[in-house]
């Protein structure tokens, strides 16, 4: 019926005190009718779930994000082993690298020997399944804290930063990545790197892009976990103003002109209209990171007993996933599953 239609039946029903025809409410009744008429649903084949490694052996808990740890080896494997039983087969990972390793063009990057590379090896060794995402941005290794190489007068140089995303991209895919994800926000990267893994024989090797990330203040707790904030500047001239909807179009057209598999929304919870104009503009999948701010705040406010974690919780990732976003990166993938799982 028409919103006229039921307009028009409630006025007719009012005045000639009749039964109401349209009841939606008869829709919400009981469990098992509510289940019929749901058009969203959340679990852990939608998840991809972030994990922070370092080089020591010992997990290092990470004060904002309680449930989180910088990961040794045995922890990591232990985490992954935890996620694949609760059906959660991808994992994306991040590295807190040590200072004496970082420099101003992050060589460490694409070490093949590096942390990143070694971990992958190890990973898909023990589980040639798991889907494996790797980061590619400078930040970790950058002994300036940015995604790309600073010049002496503090911009951030594209083109340069661009060449050594690829090199990046390439190691990880010989490490036995299956999706290599560029997070830095420097323009036709995604090309650069789509020709260089063709050339090195990695067609096969996708890439899920930050298409929209933007310069949020939600990013705070991940940078205290590796580390890696910016030591002078910010990187508002990389990534995305946050009052912005069309420029994120436009980093959509351009992504998939340039072999984009994949495209990302970044921060999730507060972007959602963002998220669903992507959807709107674009038949690629869409993913959207919830980070670790969003997590930090529902963790707080849960350890104060002012929400109700569980409920909380979901109710973040199924608005995610209905304003258009197919897969989430989010801190809570184990947690939620287990819940799920009841
Ligand atoms: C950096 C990167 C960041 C995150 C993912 N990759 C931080 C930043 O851009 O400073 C943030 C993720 C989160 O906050 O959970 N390449």
């Amino acid at each position: 019926m028409t919103s006229t239609g039921v307009r028009a039946s409630f006025r007719r029903a009012m005045a000639t005190s009749l039964p109401l025809l349209s009841r939606p409410r008869r829709n919400r009744r009981n469990a098992t009718i509510r289940g019929f008429c749901r058009e969203t649903h959340v679990g852990p084949e939608h998840f991809i779930y972030p994990l922070f490694i370092h080089e020591a052996e010992e997990d290092v808990p990470i004060g904002a994000m309680p449930g989180c740890s910088r990961l040794g080896s045995a922890g990591l494997l232990a985490e992954v082993d935890r996620a694949r039983r609760l059906g959660v087969n991808a994992i994306v990972l991040f590295p807190a690298i040590d200072e004496s390793r970082k420099s101003s063009a992050g060589e460490e990057a694409h070490n093949p020997q590096g942390l990143i590379p070694a971990t992958i090896r190890r990973l898909k060794d023990k589980w040639p399944d798991l889907v494996v995402v790797t980061d590619v941005a400078l930040d970790p290794y950058s002994s300036d804290g940015h995604d790309g190489i600073v010049a002496p007068d503090g911009r951030v140089l594209n083109d340069e930063t661009v060449e050594v995303l690829c090199r990046q991209a390439v190691c990880q895919a010989r490490a036995g990545a299956d999706i290599v994800s560029p997070s830095d926000m420097m323009d036709g990267r995604v090309e650069a790197i789509r020709r260089a893994l063709d050339e090195e024989g990695f067609a096969e090797v996708s890439i899920l892009s930050y298409t929209a990330k933007y310069a949020s203040a939600y990013y705070g707790p991940f940078r205290e976990a590796l580390d890696s904030a910016p030591r002078h500047g910010d990187k508002k001239t990389y990534q995305m103003d946050p009052g912005n909807v069309r420029e994120a179009l436009r980093e959509v057209e351009l992504d998939e002109v340039e072999g984009a598999d994949m495209v990302m929304v970044k921060p999730a919870g507060p972007y959602l209209d963002v998220i669903r104009a992507v959807r709107e503009a674009t038949t690629l999948p869409v993913a959207a990171y919830q980070v670790s701010g969003e997590y930090a705040m529902l963790k707080a406010a849960a350890a104060n007993g002012w929400l109700d974690e569980r409920r909380a919780a979901l109710e973040s990732l199924v608005a995610i996933r209905r304003a258009g976003a197919d897969v989430i990166l989010t801190y809570y993938a184990c947690q939620v599953a287990e819940w799920l799982e009841g």
